[in-house]
């Protein structure tokens, strides 16, 4: 850990699944940023999140794919591994890739059991609702807390028609609520709302006894997830429903700049930076 780095108070109490549905009850906001290895895990917990969530948006934030579906599970285990042994407090989650558990509860549990022996995370994330609630059955039932994830569901972007709000009319808002049901009743423990319009989220959240996390669902969900790289500033990509509250990307290429003029001009390494004996 780095100087600058806030140490996790020793007494900080580490967050369990358990604790969720708590938070929820006492209408404490629930936190949740992504995490894809050990420096940002350690800041992000540091600071206090909730939740780390090792997710696979790593193909479009860190891998250089366009969406999500060329993520495999062997991709998210050295990650989610890092930020597990980084996180003291928060509650770390990985998700379950395209192709990891669609099959059936049998390909889901096979997955889920590979990530928690291998990764040392508390708890895994999958997409979708009725269509994978006996997946989410089979991972519960075999001690696997699972996070759900519905309305906008990025594996699905191509079925979906890209990036669109999810559950917008009585229709397509009372299916989500369906699902929102289902994953509560197959032992989801929380649920992701992704694009969600606000107060079809807002009833969503009024209905479950599990905690719902909005990303694009309004300011009604039990909690929010950003992916920290949009959070912090790091790019020009600033989806409507992400707040840039630091400008990260423009201070790590300042002092990369000011390092090679240094090194240029011969200024770094002065003394101050170098053994003279
Ligand atoms: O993979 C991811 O980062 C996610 C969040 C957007 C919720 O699923």
């Amino acid at each position: 850990m780095s100087a600058h780095t806030k140490p996790t108070p020793a007494s900080a109490k580490q967050v369990r699944v358990h604790h969720l549905a708590a938070a929820k009850e006492r209408g404490e906001k629930i936190t949740m940023l992504t995490a894809y290895d050990a420096v940002t895990g350690t800041l992000l917990d540091a600071a206090g999140v909730d939740m780390l969530l090792v997710g696979d948006s790593i193909g479009n934030v860190m891998h250089g794919h366009t969406t999500t579906l060329p993520v495999t599970v062997d991709d998210l285990i050295p990650p989610a591994r890092a930020v597990a042994a980084a996180a003291k407090r928060a509650l770390v989650v990985v998700d379950l890739p395209f192709g990891s558990y669609e099959a059936g509860p049998v390909q889901a549990l096979a997955t889920g059991v590979r990530m928690m022996k291998e990764t040392g995370v508390a708890a895994v994330k999958l997409e979708g609702g009725t269509r994978v609630a006996a997946q989410i059955r089979a991972l519960t039932d075999a001690g696997i807390p699972v996070v759900a994830h519905l309305g906008f569901t990025p594996q699905s972007e191509h079925a979906l028609g890209g990036h669109r709000v999810q559950g917008r009319g009585d229709e397509a808002a009372e299916v989500l609520a369906d699902d929102a049901l289902a994953v509560q009743e197959a032992g989801a423990v929380a649920v992701v709302l992704e694009m969600v319009p606000v107060d079809v989220a807002a009833r969503i959240t009024e209905v479950l006894r599990i905690p719902t996390i909005g990303i694009g669902a309004g300011a009604q969900c039990d909690g929010q997830v950003l992916v920290w790289t949009d959070m912090a500033g790091m790019t020009d990509w600033t989806p409507r429903f992400a707040k840039r509250y630091a400008e990260l990307g423009q201070a790590l290429q300042g002092a990369a700049e000011e390092y090679i003029t240094d090194v240029k001009k011969g200024t770094f390494p002065d003394e101050a930076h170098s053994f003279l004996e």
